[in-house]
């Protein structure tokens, strides 16, 4: 990690009330993927991680029965929070939450877990953890979108700040995900730098989350 978790929850603390304005088009498709991918079913508990203000939380509360949203932003939650409690969503919790220590009671069932544009936070070895994890949950599905290379970014068009952003190639993600015994259905290339990754449990039964 190029900052400590201290350090990163201060920076976008700091960005909170902007945050969602000066989101990319990438961004965008991005996180709409994931929330296709995520197609939780009424009963489902989604684990969201590196929440922030909410943009997958909030948009999946209504499909899904509940969702854990954790982040290490007071300020980023803060204002998921007032999302939440201006659009009359009740059933999104927005708690203190790390990638590698999500804070989830270990009784509570989590069926999906998302993530956007959060785990490239983490150094290689940190993201193979956090992967880990989310694989302890027991869930059966994970969409995992991200700033991720396809190939050697162009140095001069980076699409992160490689002073505090830590990409992984999309093979590193993959193997991570299969490592923990995921099956990796859909790999999504959003830009050269930019990806959605869809793992399943293997034994699960489900078929391909979004497909028609
Ligand atoms: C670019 S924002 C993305 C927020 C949201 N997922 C979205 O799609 O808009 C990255 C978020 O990751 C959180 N974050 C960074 N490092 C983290 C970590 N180690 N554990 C949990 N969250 C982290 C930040 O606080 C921030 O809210």
């Amino acid at each position: 990690m190029k900052r400590s978790v201290e350090e990163h929850a201060e920076r976008f603390s700091a960005k909170a009330a902007e945050y969602d304005d000066s989101k990319s088009a990438e961004y965008h498709a991005c996180a709409s993927l994931v929330i296709d991918y995520a197609d939780p079913s009424p009963e489902d508990i989604v684990l969201d991680l590196g929440a922030g203000t909410g943009a997958i939380s909030l948009a999946l509360a209504s499909e899904a029965k509940r969702v854990i949203a954790r982040d290490i932003s007071e300020g980023m939650m803060a204002e998921g929070r007032r999302k939440a409690g201006e659009a009359g969503i009740a059933n999104v919790e927005f708690e203190y939450g790390e990638f590698r220590e999500p804070n989830v009671d270990p009784t509570e069932r989590v069926d999906i877990v998302t993530s956007n544009f959060a785990l490239h936070h983490l150094a290689d070895d940190e993201k193979r953890e956090a992967i880990r994890v989310m694989a302890e949950t027991g869930a059966r599905r994970v969409v995992l979108g991200d700033v991720a290379f396809f190939e050697s970014p162009d140095p001069t068009e980076p699409f992160y700040s490689p002073e505090v952003d830590d990409p992984a190639t999309v093979g590193t993600l993959v193997e991570a995900f299969t490592d923990v015994g995921f099956a990796v259905v859909v790999v999504e290339r959003v830009h050269d730098q930019v990806a959605v990754i869809v793992a399943e449990r293997i034994g699960s039964d489900d078929a391909v989350p979004g497909a028609e």
